[in-house]
């Protein structure tokens, strides 16, 4: 692996996915892999998890990590390319990523969408720019499109829990919030829950929410979400704008939260989100604080994913 941006990197899953657990058995089992190299963490936009687990796991692997809040502290950054820059930005991508290469072993970037440009966003601008002109190993912390860190940990949570001898039913099911939030965790999920292959797929949404299909392909997709629940093991709840009517919140149905209620179809079902959550808005109280909440782990295993990933980065560099 040279760069993570997507579950299209991994070329071993299930080893990838073995690393991690065995990454969370004996964190220090590697302590020297990482000695004597340095990674940078480039925020464009706030991040808990992600900033921390990544951390944590660079330190675990013997690496020193760096932190800049560049969308708070650094130059605005210019990433067109024959942009006369005269307006806002101050510095352009292609003269900055180069010092970067130069600072660090391996570079690791979160950015967000426009959702205001669907063919810039979907383009991953800012990632691949950052990949091109920095020189060394790019790991995506979410995209524009893409969460992948996200999604490993999400795979390995539910791959710990597998019911013995049963195909699961994963869902993943569109959720009320405030404001329109990105596609990138929702796209990425039904990523690598496709490359995955050991579940039955359901992805339910209200009508006109439907998600890139280059990313949903394989899954079946329905705008009944308690027919979707109907013997489901894992519920991903996941708001997304609109991918059609592009950034938009859309009608923003308050009755597509999950309650218990609608749990009662589920097959003992265990309920996932990424976090930040909106409570009662997105996912009810009730389950997030009940026995088939499934948040905390997977917030924890991001830990072992990010450190399975920057250890196989690492293997190849030397
Ligand atoms: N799930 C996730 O990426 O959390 P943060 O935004 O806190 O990093």
């Amino acid at each position: 692996m040279k760069n993570f941006t997507s579950v299209n990197d991994v070329s071993n899953l299930p080893a990838l996915l073995d690393m991690a657990a065995r990454y969370k058995k004996d964190p220090g089992m590697d302590r020297t892999l990482g000695q004597h190299k340095r990674i940078g963490l480039l925020f464009f936009n706030p991040s808990m998890r992600t900033r921390l687990s990544t951390q944590i796991a660079a330190s675990n692997l013997g690496m020193e990590a760096i932190v800049f809040n560049v969308g708070q502290e650094g130059w605005a950054l210019e990433f067109g390319e024959d942009t006369i820059m005269n307006g806002t930005t101050v510095e352009h991508i292609r003269d900055a990523a180069p010092v970067l290469g130069r600072y660090f072993d391996i570079l690791g970037v979160r950015t967000f969408p426009s959702l205001k440009n669907k063919s810039e966003d979907y383009s991953e601008q800012a990632i691949n720019q950052f990949i091109r002109y920095a020189g060394i190993p790019v790991i995506s912390l979410e995209s524009a499109t893409l969460h992948p860190l996200q999604s490993l940990a999400d795979l390995m949570t539910m791959q710990a829990l597998l019911p013995a001898g049963h195909k699961p039913k994963v869902v993943l099911t569109w959720a009320p919030h405030v404001k329109p939030l990105p596609q990138c965790v929702a796209n990425s999920f039904a990523q690598w829950v496709n490359a995955w292959g050991k579940a039955e797929f359901v992805i339910a949404h209200p009508k006109g929410l439907d998600l890139s299909k280059e990313f949903t392909n394989g899954a079946h997709m329905t705008t009944n979400q308690q027919e979707a629940m109907e013997g489901a093991d894992f519920v991903y709840v996941k708001n997304w704008s609109s991918f059609q009517d592009y950034g938009v919140l859309g009608p923003n149905d308050a009755s597509w939260m999950l309650t218990p209620e609608k749990m009662k179809t589920t097959n003992h079902g265990r309920v996932m989100h990424c976090l930040p959550v909106r409570r009662n808005v997105e996912l009810s109280g009730k389950l997030l604080d009940g026995p088939s909440s499934l948040v905390t782990e997977q917030a924890a295993n991001r830990v072992w994913a990010a450190q399975a990933v920057i250890a196989e980065i690492l293997r190849k560099m030397v």
